[in-house]
């Protein structure tokens, strides 16, 4: 296709504004998808899954567009991941294509995920078409939105298009504002073959499924293809675009977008950002912005029930073979049994993995608190990285500790913004900026990761009542005094509950750590304590008192029937029970305890 009959867009948008609304009313209206086929959100990959049956990640589309000009275009849509633990990904996906439409809803306006990914199109050097939705909505405000697109990102709205994704008003619009707005592609045909691995999945017929742009030259089916970063060469047995479904095709040139596969087994083999070229002949310049899945939030996954560990671990397996940016490792606990230490590229990936595994995978499981990755420098001049609070090497050892720090970037209603001062501060954050664009504030925060890992978004969203927009980017380390505060119950240490804190937060988290357990620990025949120290240092302490009467007691020479039955619950309620030492605690105490408030 010749290069200036292409164009290449990705949609910046925050969650809900209809990024996918639009998505499906473009693809209709191009007659891209049969109107029989036409579901809602054709995009949404699960969807598909499930009314096919198969595995496609349509996270591209190709569509075919005559436009007004009498000439007919090739756009390519991109899909960018939704949240912010993925911005490398989205940072490729935005180097894949050059530009983007910023769908802002008129009736809401500029929130913080929108302004992080549009950033990421602005240093991609996109051309960026604003687009206002929703505007058929009472409460739309387009002129007002436009005003605050060009205060607060600073590009110009007044060519911004209102449009109704819902109802279709406003697309036609769209599609030639691509078409004559945003950029043609560049490129070399002649050029050996420089293309970037923009995304991968697998799929149970074709293996694992390749995402490319290819840059300069000319990929075919049948062509030895090499990635770059890995070395590993392979075959192109499949070529083809996604309309959204896969159709063959013969080659892709420069400014072109599609899939190969080429009998690759993991997604871990295919490294997104990384650069293909052929296996002989190819270029000696990968593309430039490299950088390797670095897990940055880690915890302990333990199933509820020692036997389904063998499940959970075929579980992460399967897992993984969709997403290699999450690690696991398996991890044995004195208190927990056998289990896996995971790493994840943010608090919301963990989230993500662990609904999946408990809902589709339907395991029962006890997460560990999560834990940043700290890096400890040891007197002697080594540095070791920390992924395990239970790994924190002897204090005598220790010179400094370090710790990851993030800019935090939260947009909120003017009414909220003394609340969510407080609640940064307390979180150790140090206030960067703080502006206004109408009745909204836009503040930024450096705070330490570790303080934003435990609950920093449901505290935000209380506080707030849910109208508060967040967004973080890591900065890098820096070195703090940090501890390991370790929970000991009846003298055993759980570790499960050690966590690394502040010293100066140590006393205070130790005093609510103990004060939650005594709660949540059901009481025993016998006094139980439970203590936070630090090393040998105890920095707070509860005492449990003892259990008087057998819980049986009360049924003396009554219903049998209803004395088994509390036995029975009592059996059932044991299967969610751990035993640490003599004492029992159910596993709902560890996720508790784990919570602040
Ligand atoms: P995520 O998939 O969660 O990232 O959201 P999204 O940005 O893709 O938004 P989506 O397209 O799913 O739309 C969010 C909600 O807004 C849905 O309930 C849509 O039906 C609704 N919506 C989208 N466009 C319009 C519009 O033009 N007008 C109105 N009234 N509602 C719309």
């Amino acid at each position: 296709t010749e290069l200036d009959r292409i164009r290449n867009f990705s949609i910046v948008a925050h969650i809900d504004h209809g990024k996918s609304t639009l998505a499906d009313r473009l693809i209709q209206l191009t007659g891209t998808v049969a109107e029989r086929d036409m579901k809602a959100q054709m995009l949404d990959a699960m969807d598909i899954e499930r009314e096919r049956g198969i595995t496609i990640k349509a996270n591209s589309v190709r569509i075919e567009y005559p436009a007004k000009d009498g000439h007919t275009y090739i756009l390519n849509l991109i899909d960018t991941p939704g949240h912010v633990d993925f911005a490398y990904e989205v940072s490729r996906s935005m180097r894949a294509v050059e530009g983007s439409l910023l769908v802002v809803d008129a009736s809401q306006g500029v929130e913080a995920q929108t302004l992080a990914n549009v950033y990421q199109a602005i240093d991609a050097n996109h051309e960026i078409v604003p687009v206002l939705n929703k505007i058929d909505l009472p409460a739309a405000e387009p002129e007002r939105v436009k005003e605050q697109i060009e205060d607060v990102i600073g590009i110009d709205a007044s060519d911004a298009i209102p449009i109704s994704a819902k109802s279709g008003m406003g697309i036609p619009e769209v599609l030639e504002a691509i078409v004559n707005r945003l950029p043609a592609p560049k490129g070399d045909r002649n050029a050996p073959l420089k293309a970037m691995l923009v995304d991968s999945w697998y799929d149970p017929y074709l293996g694992v499924v390749v995402m490319i742009r290819v840059m300069d030259g000319v990929i075919r089916k049948g062509d030895r293809i090499k990635m770059m970063q890995t070395g590993a060469v392979y075959g192109v047995d499949k070529l083809a675009v996604l309309k959204p479904q896969m159709v063959d095709i013969a080659e892709l040139g420069p400014g072109e977008i599609g899939i190969w596969t080429g009998s690759i087994k993991q997604v871990r083999d295919t490294r997104v950002g990384d650069t293909i070229t052929t296996e002989k002949k190819g270029t000696d310049k990968p593309l430039p912005g490299f950088k390797p899945a670095q897990p940055v939030v880690f915890c302990g996954l333990f199933p509820v029930d020692a036997n389904d560990f063998e499940d959970l671990r075929d579980a992460i397996e399967k897992l993984q073979l969709n997403d290699a940016s999450f690690s696991s490792e398996m991890e044995t606990s004195a208190a927990l049994g056998f289990g896996f230490r995971c790493g994840f590229l943010g608090l919301l990936h963990l989230e993500v993995v662990r609904d999946r595994l408990e809902r589709e995978y339907d395991l029962d499981l006890i997460t560990t608190a999560p834990s940043v990755v700290y890096k400890i420098h040891m007197r002697d001049g080594t540095m070791q990285e920390l992924h395990n609070p239970a790994d924190m090497p002897d204090l005598t050892h220790v010179d400094h500790v370090e710790e990851p720090r993030i800019k935090a970037t939260i947009m909120v209603p003017d009414e909220y913004l003394g609340d969510v001062l407080k609640l940064c501060q307390d979180r150790r954050g140090i206030q960067l900026n703080l502006t206004y664009a109408g009745a909204r504030a836009m503040v930024e925060y450096d705070l330490p990761l570790n303080e934003v890992v435990f609950d920093f978004y449901d505290r935000l969203k209380s506080v707030t009542k849910g109208y508060a927009s967040f967004d973080y980017a890591i900065t890098g380390y820096r070195e703090d005094n940090l501890v390991k505060m370790q929970i000991l119950v009846n003298d055993e240490p759980v570790d499960a509950l050690s966590m690394m804190v502040h010293r100066d937060r140590a006393e205070a988290r130790g005093r609510q750590m103990c004060e939650k357990l005594k709660e949540l620990i059901p009481r025993h025949m016998f006094k139980i304590p439970i203590q936070a120290a630090i090393g040998g240092r105890v920095i707070a302490r509860e005492t449990l008192s003892a259990m008087r009467k057998d819980v049986t007691a009360k049924c003396y020479g009554g219903d049998v029937t209803r004395k088994k039955k509390l036995l029975e619950k009592q059996k059932a309620g044991k299967k969610k029970m751990r035993q640490f030492g003599k004492v029992e605690i159910p596993q709902t105490a560890f996720i508790a305890a784990l919570k602040m408030d």
